[in-house]
């Protein structure tokens, strides 16, 4: 399973790009603002210095919401740099636009999937990435996990080439439960990734080799 870091927080991007096991970068106009980055400028110069950090891909969203305008915008993001995987929204207009952009060779990442329906038509459409968003639908009492399975099952019924991404995970849990039905890639937030590599035992077992070690090194010395 490939592992996505879900921020646009040049620390945190580089921190996950040093721990060596990152595949991609996501971000989306809500993280990007939390990030104070605003203005056209200032957003395409972060998407540079994102992919100047990662030897990964990184999904960069439009923020228009008509055909022609999210060409445009999607084929400008591209050029950035060929890292740069363009992030269309599941509406009407970016059906066509996944479409388009796709058969243009640049990759497309589907955002805001919630329904299995939605994956499957984004697929059809050349879309290289789905995203359901697991953690917003179990905000609402829905299950996500589920959502990523039926997903799972249709493209694995048709051979669809286009992986599944889930996205909008909340924790280490999402992670594990995501690798087990076979979701293709995750994208979390650093906390959730690095929530993986903690266990109790493990520093306490730790704690006991390095003591073990310092005794009987100090009564060789006797
Ligand atoms: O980047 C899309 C998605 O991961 C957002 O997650 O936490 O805002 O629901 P969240």
């Amino acid at each position: 399973m490939k592992f996505f870091i879900d921020t646009a927080n040049l620390d945190q991007i580089r921190e996950a790009q040093d721990l060596g096991i990152l595949d991609g970068v996501t971000t989306n106009p809500s993280l990007m603002a939390k990030e104070g980055i605003t203005g056209d400028d200032k957003v395409n110069k972060h998407y540079k210095d994102i992919c100047d950090i990662v030897d990964a891909n990184v999904s960069a969203e439009v923020i228009s919401i008509t055909y022609d305008e999210m060409i445009k915008e999607g084929e400008a993001l591209a050029a950035l740099n060929p890292k740069i995987v363009v992030k269309i929204p599941m509406i009407k207009d970016g059906v066509k636009a996944i479409k388009y952009l796709s058969s243009k060779g640049i990759r497309v990442n589907t955002t805001l999937i919630f329904s299995a329906g939605q994956a499957l038509v984004a697929a059809k459409a050349g879309a290289s990435y789905v995203s359901p968003f697991l953690g917003r639908l179990d905000d609402i009492g829905s299950e996500g996990l589920l959502l990523v399975e039926d997903i799972r099952t249709i493209f694995d019924n048709y051979g669809y080439e286009c992986e599944i991404l889930a996205a909008s995970i909340r924790g280490p849990l999402h992670i594990i439960d995501c690798a087990k039905i076979g979701a293709d890639v995750v994208t979390a937030p650093l906390s959730a990734i690095l929530g993986l590599l903690n266990h109790p035992l493990t520093d306490k077992g730790l704690a006991t080799f390095l003591a073990d070690h310092k005794k009987a090194g100090e009564s060789a010395k006797k």
